[in-house]
C-alpha cells in the first residue's frame, strides 16, 4: 500500500487538531498495513469541477480504486447496467485489491468514495458489495447567515458566506464545507437567513452567488437562497408585493433569470412568509399557496424547487382565552391548501408544532397534507439545547419524530415515509437541517456538536439507521478507534439528551429557557403572559396546556383519530408529553407513580447529576486525545456541569415557589454545603437582588461596590476538615473580564477570569441571570475546619465580579449540592 493512509499510519495520534477536517481526517488505522489495497485509481471524469474528479482526489489520499457514474462505468469498462441504483445512489464493490465505486450519477460516485474511505478509516477492510440509495431527494441544510456576516442562532463565529453586506471573495471555507456535506450526502445548501435580506438580489451579490455555487458544485452540493417576500417593493421599487400583480410576477421572473444565469443549477428558493413579522401573501388576502406558487412558476423552467415554510403563526395571541393555541397554527393555515401547491413546492415543517423544543409531539401537519410535498425541518444548531456549550446528541430526539406513526386513514404512516414521498406517492420531499456553521475551525463552535451534523446527513439518507451506530461511526472517524474513547463518548452522548431534558423542561412542558431573550439559560416565567404562545399556564395549583378537544384548544384533534384518541385522554397520554396536552394539578400522579411536582424535582437532580459525570468520563481520555481537542471539550463539559446546576436550582426553586409543595427528598431550597456570598463578611462588595429571583441561590448575590476597586467576601469555614471540591458560583456577564482569587487562609486555591466568552466563543447576557450564571470548581482541596475563606473579586468594565455562593462538596462522595 503506497497511499497517504500508510504514511499517516506512522504519524501517531497526539497531533493537535483544530477540527477543520471534521470526520474526514484520514487518520491512522491500527492494523491497516496487513491488508490489501488497490494500486491504481481510475477516476472516469478528469474535469476538475466534476464530483467524480473530486472522488478520485479523495481516494488518492487513501487508496486506489475505479470510480465513476454508471454511464461512465459502462462505457469505460464495457460492463453491464447495474440495476437498483436510484438518483444519487451508489454501488460499492470491494474484492481484495479491486474496488469499484459506481454512482447512479456523479454525485453518487462521490458519496460512494466517501463511504469507502469511511470504512477504511474505521479499520474495516473486508470485501463487500452493496447498493445504497437515499431515502429522499431533498437533503439540504439551511444556514441562517445574514449579509453583514452575523448568523442568527449561530454559535461558531461569523459567516463563511457573507461579510459586510456582500458575498465573500475567498470561498476556501465554502469549498471545505461542501466537502464535509458531500461526505454525509447532503446535496443542497440554502446559504442565507430565512429572515432574508433583499439586498442579496443586487448584481454584485448575484455574481457572488455564482462564485459560491462554483465552489460547492464539485462536491455535488447545490446552492439555494432564502427570499424576502416584499422584495418587489423593498428592492424592486414597486409599490406592491402582491403575488398576483403582473409587475410583481415580472419582478420575480427577472430576478430568477438573473440568478440562474449566474448559477445554472441553483437548487431553489426557501421562503418564510407571514411569520414573526415577515411579509407574505396574507397581506394582500392571497393564500399561502398563491404565494408559494409565484416562486414555483419562476423556478420551474430551471428545474428549481420552492421550500415554503409552515412556520406561520400569530405571535400576538391572547393567553386569557383558554382556547387560543399557537400549536394549532400550522394545520389551521395549511390544511385547506392541500393540493393547491405546485408540484415543485415542498412545505417545510418543523418537527414539532412550536419551535425546536427539547421534546414536542410530532407536528400533525405531516398527517394533513396528502397531496402536497413535505420536508421535515430539524435543527442542528442547538438554539434551545445549550447552544453548543452543552453536549446534547440530538438524533434520538429526531428519531422519536421520524419513527412516529401518524396512522393516516388508519394505515401505517411514519413521518419518515411521508417526507420521503412514499406514503402519499409524492414526487418530492425530504430534509432541511438548520446548521449555522461559522468561521470557527470546529465549524459549529464545539467538537462534540459535530456528531449532530454528521448524524443529520446519515439520517436524511437512511432514517431507519440507529442513532447510536451512527454516533459510533462518527466517534471512530473523529477520535480514532480506541475502545475507551468509543465507549465513553458513546455513553456521554447517548445520555446527553435525556439529561438535558431532565434538567430543563420535563413532561412536555417545553425547554423552559428564556424565550424573550437569548434561548440559553432558564427562565420559566418567560413562557407565559405574552403573545408568543409558548404557554405553560402554570399557577399555584396546576400546570400544562389543555389541548384536548373536549375541554381545551382542540389541538389533539388535529391528529388522525387513532393518535388523537391517545392524546385526548389523560390515561393514555405518555408521561413525557403529559403537560403538552393536559392541564393538571402539581399533585397529579403520573404513570411512573410520581406526582408532577416530585417528578420535576427528581428529574432535575438526576439530569444535573448525569452532567457532572461528563467531564469525569472525558478526563479519563486525556492521553488518548490530542491536547487541543481534549482541553476544548473539557472546558465545555465543565461549563455544562456547572450550568446544569444553575438550571436545576432555577427550575426547582421556581416551581417550589409557585406550588408551595416541598420536595419529598428535602433538597429543593436546602443546600447544606453552601455558603451564600451575601452572608459573608463583605468589604467593597454589596448584596444585590437578582431577577428573576430563582437565578440566585437564596435569591441574592453580591457585586463590587465600585467599578474600579476590588472587593473581598470572607468567612470562617465551618465544615469538618477533609478534602473538598470547592465550587464558586458566579456570573460571567458581557462587557468585562472580572478577576477572581480564591484563598483558604493565606493559600491561593484558584484564580480565574470571567472570560467564558473567550472559551465558549459567544457571550450570553449583560445581566445577572440564568444565562450568565456559571460555576468554577477546584477539585481535591484540603480544608481545615476554621480556615478563613476569602474571595477577592476585581471588577472589569461592566462586570462587577458578581458572586452567588461557594459550595464545599466532600470529594469523592458523589454529593451534588
Ligand atoms: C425561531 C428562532 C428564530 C427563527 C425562527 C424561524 O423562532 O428563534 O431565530 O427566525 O425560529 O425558524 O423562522
Amino acid at each position: 500500500m503506497r497511499s497517504l493512509l500508510l504514511v499517516v499510519l506512522s504519524a501517531g495520534l497526539a497531533i493537535a487538531e483544530d477540527g477543520l477536517n471534521a470526520w474526514l481526517r484520514y487518520a491512522p488505522v491500527p492494523g491497516a498495513s496487513g491488508n490489501t489495497f488497490p494500486s491504481a485509481i481510475v477516476a472516469l471524469n478528469k474535469t476538475k469541477s466534476s464530483p467524480v474528479y473530486i472522488a478520485g482526489q479523495e481516494l488518492q489520499k487513501a487508496a486506489s480504486v475505479v470510480v465513476g457514474s454508471l454511464d461512465q462505468y459502462m462505457t469505460a469498462t464495457n460492463s453491464k447496467y447495474i440495476p437498483g441504483l436510484e438518483v444519487d445512489g451508489f454501488w460499492l464493490n470491494v474484492k481484495g485489491s479491486s474496488v469499484q465505486i459506481v454512482g447512479q450519477n456523479e454525485r453518487g460516485a462521490l458519496y460512494g468514495a466517501f463511504e469507502y474511505l469511511s470504512r477504511l478509516a474505521q479499520g474495516n477492510f473486508s470485501d463487500i458489495s452493496y447498493i445504497s440509495n437515499p431515502s429522499a431527494p431533498i437533503r439540504w441544510t439551511n444556514e441562517w447567515d445574514n449579509l453583514d456576516g452575523s448568523i442568527e442562532r449561530g454559535y461558531a463565529g461569523p459567516s463563511i458566506f457573507f461579510k459586510d453586506g456582500y458575498v465573500v471573495d475567498n470561498v476556501t471555507r465554502v469549498a471545505q464545507y461542501a466537502r464535509i456535506l458531500a461526505s454525509i450526502r447532503i446535496n443542497g445548501v440554502i446559504i442565507n437567513n430565512v429572515n432574508a435580506n433583499e439586498t442579496l438580489l443586487s448584481d454584485r451579490n448575484v455574481q457572488g452567488l455564482g462564485r459560491l455555487a462554483d465552489a460547492m458544485r464539485p462536491y455535488g452540493v447545490k446552492l439555494g437562497i432564502s427570499l424576502n417576500f416584499s422584495s418587489p417593493r423593498g428592492f424592486g421599487g414597486l409599490d406592491t408585493f402582491d403575488p398576483v400583480d403582473p409587475a410583481v410576477i415580472a419582478f420575480w421572473g427577472n430576478v430568477t433569470e438573473r440568478i440562474y444565469h449566474a448559477v445554472p443549477d441553483m437548487a431553489g428558493y426557501l421562503v418564510k412568509a407571514n411569520s414573526e413579522g415577515q411579509p407574505g401573501p396574507l397581506t394582500y388576502n392571497r393564500t399561502l399557496a398563491v404565494g408559494a406558487n409565484l416562486f414555483a412558476n419562476a423556478v420551474k423552467p430551471h428545474g428549481g424547487i420552492v421550500m415554503f415554510r409552515a412556520f406561520v403563526y400569530d405571535n400576538h395571541i391572547n393567553e386569557s382565552n383558554w382556547k387560543n393555541d399557537r400549536a394549532n397554527a400550522a394545520v389551521d393555515f395549511f390544511k385547506d391548501l392541500d393540493g393547491k401547491f405546485d408540484d415543485n413546492v415542498v412545505v417545510q415543517i418543523k418537527y414539532g408544532p412550536i419551535d425546536f423544543q427539547v421534546r414536542e409531539p410530532t407536528s400533525p401537519l405531516f398527517a394533513n397534507l396528502l397531496q402536497t410535498n413535505t420536508a421535515i425541518e430539524l435543527q442542528i444548531t442547538q438554539e434551545y439545547l445549550g447552544q453548543q456549550d452543552h453536549l446534547v446528541y440530538i438524533p434520538p430526539l429526531w428519531k422519536t419524530v421520524l419513527d412516529f406513526d401518524l396512522r393516516v386513514e388508519g394505515k401505517p404512516s411514519k413521518v419518515q415515509d411521508i417526507i420521503s414521498g412514499e406514503r402519499f406517492k409524492r414526487p418530492l420531499g425530504g430534509y432541511a437541517g438548520v446548521v449555522n456553521v461559522g468561521t470557527n475551525t470546529t465549524w459549529l463552535g464545539s467538537h462534540l456538536a459535530m456528531s449532530n451534523l454528521y448524524a443529520y446527513g446519515r439520517l436524511a439518507w437512511d432514517p431507519t439507521s440507529d442513532p447510536q451506530a451512527i454516533l459510533q461511526d462518527w466517534i471512530r472517524l473523529t477520535f480514532g478507534l480506541d475502545p475507551a474513547v468509543l465507549s465513553f463518548i458513546t455513553q456521554m452522548s447517548m445520555e446527553s439528551w435525556p439529561a438535558y431534558e431532565n434538567y430543563t423542561g420535563n413532561l412536555g412542558i417545553q425547554t423552559l429557557t428564556d424565550i424573550l431573550y437569548t434561548h440559553f439559560g432558564p427562565n420559566p416565567a418567560s413562557q407565559d403572559d405574552n403573545g408568543w404562545g409558548q404557554w405553560t399556564r402554570a399557577d399555584h395549583n396546576a400546570i400544562g396546556m389543555d389541548r384536548t378537544v373536549s375541554n381545551g384548544t382542540g389541538f389533539a384533534g388535529q391528529y388522525p383519530p387513532e393518535v388523537a384518541a391517545v392524546y385526548e385522554s389523560l390515561e393514555t397520554t405518555p408521561d413525557d408529553l403529559l403537560l403538552w396536552f393536559h392541564h393538571v394539578p402539581y399533585t397529579y400522579n403520573l404513570h411512573c407513580r410520581k406526582t408532577v411536582i416530585q417528578y420535576f424535582y427528581d428529574a432535575h437532580y438526576a439530569g444535573a447529576e448525569t452532567a457532572q459525570t461528563f467531564p469525569v468520563l472525558w478526563s479519563t481520555l486525556k492521553d488518548k486525545i490530542d491536547a487541543q481537542r481534549y482541553e476544548d471539550v473539557l472546558f465545555r463539559l465543565n461549563f455544562q456541569a456547572g450550568h446544569s446546576i444553575v438550571w436545576r436550582d432555577a427550575i426547582n426553586e421556581f416551581y417550589f415557589n409557585k406550588s408551595s409543595i416541598p420536595d419529598a427528598a428535602g433538597r429543593v431550597g436546602n443546600h447544606p454545603y453552601r455558603i451564600e456570598a451575601e452572608n459573608m463578611k463583605l468589604c467593597g462588595y454589596k448584596p444585590v437582588n437578582v431577577t428573576p429571583f430563582e437565578m440566585a441561590s437564596n435569591f441574592r448575590a453580591i457585586t463590587t461596590s465600585s467599578k474600579s476597586k476590588s472587593g473581598t467576601a470572607s468567612t470562617k469555614v465551618d465544615f469538618p476538615s477533609g478534602t473538598y471540591d470547592i465550587g464558586v458560583s458566579y456570573y460571567d456577564v458581557i462587557g468585562g473580564k472580572a478577576k477572581y482569587q480564591l484563598y483558604l487562609g493565606d493559600k491561593k486555591v484558584a484564580e480565574w477570569k470571567g472570560d467564558n466568552e473567550d472559551h465558549l466563543g459567544h457571550a450570553f447576557s449583560t445581566m445577572l441571570d440564568g444565562h450568565s450564571a456559571t460555576r468554577k470548581t477546584s477539585k481535591g482541596v484540603e480544608v481545615k475546619k476554621g480556615d478563613r475563606l476569602r474571595i477577592v473579586g476585581s471588577p472589569d468594565g461592566g462586570e462587577l465580579a458578581p458572586l452567588d455562593y461557594v459550595v464545599f462538596l466532600p470529594a469523592g462522595k458523589g454529593i451534588v449540592d
